[in-house]
């Protein structure tokens, strides 16, 4: 079970290339950060995986069948695509309503419906707001009443596209236990995110890209462990990886408690 790209280059219809020559291959199960730069190719990649895409040139598979071959929607039952902007993706006048979306155009038996409700609503921890217009509700948890719409599908692969943009805290407490939660359930996480301290935390492989391909793919202290891929993609090293650096300590631990012990 694996999604795949190979070799895949896409073009929008004005001529603009986004993705160019990016093979990449995810299995069941992992838990995967896309770092880099705005305009590097990151969305368009994973539109390209949950088959709101299809490459120009290139093959995209999910679980050994080709995108080209079926409908958006069926790609999308299997890979769940989770918007940056929730109000991109919310339409119900309830919380309720938008997760019950789906079992109502699949028509789902009203059992099924309840089990899958139900477990959407406990992993993404929505439960107090289920009568409440999603537009009254502060983005945070809109971000949440997004995810949870996506889990009622029970996908194997779920795409966060900046989750961690407007959380607190909290929210950002929420959001790992709901990472860990689908990780339980061998569901495959794959993040777009800015945030090196949430890969850090939260992933285990990066892929970092830079001008619509792929320039780094590894596990995070390998990937974060390399100067040149970090001045190409852009990116910073989390903070406490940094200060080891600066510190001139060879490792590559990326946690402050790690560090501290080092130091000790
Ligand atoms: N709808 C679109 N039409 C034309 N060009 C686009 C469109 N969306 C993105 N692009 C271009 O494709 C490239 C990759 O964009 P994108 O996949 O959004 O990158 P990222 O998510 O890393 O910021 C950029 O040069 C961007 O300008
Ligand atoms: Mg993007």
């Amino acid at each position: 079970m694996s999604i795949e790209l190979t070799d895949v280059t896409f073009r929008y219809p004005d001529g603009s290339l986004a993705v160019d020559g990016v093979s990449l291959r995810i299995d069941a199960g992992e838990r995967v950060a896309i770092v880099g730069q705005n305009g590097a190719g990151k969305t368009t990649t994973v539109k390209l995986m949950n088959g709101l895409l299809k490459p120009t040139s290139g093959v995209v598979t999910v679980d050994g069948i080709d995108t080209r071959s079926q409908t958006t929607a069926t790609t999308a039952r299997s890979v769940a695509y989770v918007f940056q902007n929730p109000d991109d993706q919310i339409f119900a006048s309830d919380v309720l309503g938008e997760l019950e979306y789906m079992p109502r155009y699949d028509k789902w038996s009203e059992e099924k419906t309840r089990e899958r409700v139900t477990r959407a609503v406990r992993m993404s921890g929505i439960g107090k707001f289920l009568d409440v217009n999603p537009n009254d509700l502060p983005f945070a948890i809109k971000k949440f009443v997004a995810i949870g719409a996506v889990l009622v599908g029970e996908p194997r692969y779920v795409i966060l596209d900046e989750p961690t943009a407007g959380l607190d805290s909290r929210g950002l407490a929420l959001l790992n236990r709901t990472i860990g939660q689908l990780q339980d359930e061998g569901v495959a996480v794959i993040t777009i995110t800015h945030d090196m301290r949430f890969v850090a935390d939260s992933f285990h492989r990066v892929v970092a890209m830079a001008h619509r391909q792929v320039i780094a793919d590894g596990p995070v202290e390998e990937v974060f462990g390399q100067d040149g891929t970090l001045r190409d993609a852009r990116l910073q090293r989390p903070e406490a990886a940094q200060l080891a650096r600066d510190l001139g300590l060879q490792t590559t631990a990326l946690g402050i408690d790690e560090i501290a012990a080092l130091i000790g």
